[in-house]
């Protein structure tokens, strides 16, 4: 098969590539390990920037996030039993959308037949070939049939563990990890959230999150230690430690049901800076990996692929190559202000082991200096409903 652009991997990095392409009359094909069934089973983000929603519309593909998505106005902080209200649409005349990232997959996945965009889904054994030729490929295995795709580019939006960074080589000078002596660990259920509002909460006993999708699913995370497993969380206990949390501070307190989902995230900062070897591209986790506080993930992949789209289509419209040699340079300048600030709130509002009662005392100066300061707060909002592109 021939194409003009080979995708690998179809997480929201790589469908919003491929619709954008698609909307310029670009040929391109996707290629996942997984099946689709999978991917829609997966619960991760839940708020979009407007640089995400604008994506959506700008494909027509914004009906049903119109209908469902839930504006969020603001957002809290809490400190022990303070609440700290980010009122975001005051600070920047913008706001967010609650909206799930399965559910932003789904619309994506279920368009692609009719945009003319071929998905080819539980492929095993990808690799990429000739990547600094001009006709760079890639080889999988679909039902036991080997395969082959030639095209002049390669996306690489594979996520964190894909084989398309590794195409690129090792460059451990280009290369910033720090990992999170924490993980999140998540439930969704449909109960009605505890609050109108996302909660940011750094008590006595960690970091919590109440969030939602609806305003009958409710999504929690809590800070548990980095070596703690699944099988030691009953729902039951999972729920008393969030009551534990959101009872005092919450409007209406936090209301059990059976889960949908539970799952324990490792929080880590990772940042790769080669985003180019030759005719492919790495977009989104691929590249880098936020701590999920903030809710920079989902979004940054979604501004990667815009720049790679935009110069992608200056290329094939116009056989100009100065954006796609731009391209890492542009991305890198907005994933470094959202790694920033997921680093930032990370810290902020977690409990970290190797922190003392000074280090403690610091956070809480920091917080207070948000809740007394206009400028504290619109630097948070800012980056909070996104950078702009
Ligand atoms: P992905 O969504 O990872 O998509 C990559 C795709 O490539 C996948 O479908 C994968 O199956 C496919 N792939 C991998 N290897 C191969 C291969 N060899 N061949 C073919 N295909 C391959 N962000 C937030 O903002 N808030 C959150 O609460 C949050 N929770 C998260 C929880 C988890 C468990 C994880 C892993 C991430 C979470 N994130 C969260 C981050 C956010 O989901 C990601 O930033 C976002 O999915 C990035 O999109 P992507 O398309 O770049 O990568
Ligand atoms: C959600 C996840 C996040 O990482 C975040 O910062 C806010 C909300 C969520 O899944 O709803």
């Amino acid at each position: 098969m021939k194409t003009k652009v080979a995708i690998i991997g179809a997480g929201p990095a790589g469908l919003l590539l491929g619709h954008l392409l698609r909307s310029e009359g670009i040929d391109c094909v996707i290629v996942e390990r997984q099946s689709a069934a999978h991917i829609l089973s997966r619960i991760r983000a839940g708020v979009l920037e407007s640089v995400t929603t604008q994506l959506m519309h700008r494909l027509g593909l914004d009906a049903r996030m119109n209908a469902e998505g839930m504006i969020e106005h603001g957002f809290n902080l809490a400190d022990d039993d303070r609440m700290i209200r980010i009122d975001i649409e005051a600070l920047t005349g913008r706001y967010v959308t609650v909206y799930g990232q399965t559910e932003l997959t789904r619309d994506l996945m279920d368009a692609a037949l009719d945009r003319g965009l071929p998905i080819v889904y539980e492929a095993g054994e990808v690799a990429l070939h000739d990547v600094d030729g001009e006709r760079p490929w890639i080889s999988y295995v679909v039902d036991g049939q080997s395969q082959r795709i030639d095209a002049d580019f390669i996306a690489g939006c594979d996520g964190f563990h894909g084989p398309s960074r590794k195409a690129v080589g090792d460059h451990p000078a280009r290369t910033f990890e720090r990992e999170y002596p924490f993980g999140w660990l998540g439930i969704l259920a449909d109960v009605a959230p505890c609050h109108p509002e996302l909660i940011y909460a750094n008590g006595p006993r960690g970091f919590a999150l109440a969030s939602m999708r609806s305003p009958t699913r409710s999504r929690y995370y809590i800070q548990v230690p980095q070596a703690a497993r699944i099988e030691d969380w009953s729902e039951d206990r999972l729920w008393d430690e969030l009551a534990a949390r959101f009872d005092s501070i919450s409007d209406r307190g936090v209301a059990r049901g059976p889960a949908l989902e539970m799952s324990i995230a490792p929080l880590r900062s990772f940042v790769f800076e080669k985003m180019r070897r030759g005719r492919l591209f790495l977009a989104g986790d691929a590249a880098h990996i936020v701590p999920p506080t903030g809710a920079k993930g989902l979004n940054l992949a979604a501004s990667d692929v815009a720049y790679l789209a935009e110069a992608l289509i200056a290329w094939f419209a116009k056989g100009d190559a100065a954006p796609l040699a731009g391209y890492e340079a542009r991305a890198l300048a907005r994933i470094w202000k959202a790694e920033r600030f997921s680093w930032y709130l990370t810290k902020l509002m977690h409990r970290f082991p190797e922190d003392g009662a000074f280090e403690h005392r610091m956070q809480r100066a920091e917080i207070d200096y948000v809740a007394t300061s206009r400028a504290m707060q619109t630097a948070i909002a800012e980056n909070y409903v996104g950078l702009p592109l």
